[in-house]
């Protein structure tokens, strides 16, 4: 099984990554969890390059391959051979942020973004594609409590307003492939939401009360 989830920067997906992880892991399955970009290393060079490369000049377009190269060596190298050995995979972000961040908020055409997605990931689509959903008010207090902020986080209020809406009107456009989740709650509150959706889409339930695992 494959599941992503996406959001805007500070919604909480990490922590929900690994709870949702241990939850899993809890009845069984064996888990594999994975952030987008990152997670080879091709892909965490292609991370620092675009998360911390301040000195850089890249433009929108090579921003939005380089995402997608990170993507495609992620793919190959770590989800598929996963999926083909039984596993469940949960990623932190996945294609969904490259439309929102580069095409929504950044200005590239969404056709060629499924253009080069496609390519990118060879078809591969999440089983369930999460979403939390948090008003940009509410992020940035919560990042503001990190104390670095990095390339992507610097793009400034009005990108990450025009984020958020691209979330919700792409989910809007195709709500049979997303799910949307309320991320201003608490995170055991969150927890329970993603577990209720996991619960009814697939008849898996977990047999401990969220947040009673540590979030360490
Ligand atoms: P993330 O791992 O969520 O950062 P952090 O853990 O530091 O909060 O994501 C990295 C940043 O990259 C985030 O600002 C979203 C952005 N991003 C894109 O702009 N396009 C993409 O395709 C992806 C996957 C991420």
């Amino acid at each position: 099984m494959f599941i992503t989830l996406d959001g805007g920067d500070g919604c909480g997906k990490s922590t929900q990554q690994k709870r949702l992880g241990f939850c899993f892991q809890s009845q069984g399955y064996e888990v594999v969890l994975c952030r987008d970009p990152g997670s080879t290393t091709l892909g965490n060079e292609i991370r620092r390059i675009l998360l911390h490369g301040h000195e850089l000049r890249i433009d929108n377009k090579t921003e939005m391959l380089l995402f997608m190269a990170a993507r495609s060596q992620m793919v190959e190298e770590v989800i598929r051979p996963a999926l083909n050995a039984g596993k469940v995979v949960i990623s932190d972000r996945f294609l969904l942020s490259n439309y929102v961040y580069q095409g929504y908020a950044g200005g590239i055409p969404l056709n060629i973004l499924e253009t080069v997605g496609r390519i990118a990931v060879e078809g591969l689509t999440p089983d369930l594609a999460i979403i939390l959903d948090i008003p940009y008010e509410i992020a940035v207090k919560r990042i503001g409590n990190r104390n670095t902020s990095d390339r992507m986080e610097q793009k400034g209020e009005e990108y990450h307003r025009q984020v958020r809406n691209g979330f919700l009107q792409h989910a809007a456009i195709h709500p049979d492939r997303y799910v949307i989740i309320d991320a201003v709650p608490p995170p055991d509150e969150v927890e329970k939401s993603i577990r209720n959706v996991i619960y009814e889409r697939y008849g898996i339930a977990f047999s401990f009360p969220s947040g009673k695992h540590a979030d360490s």
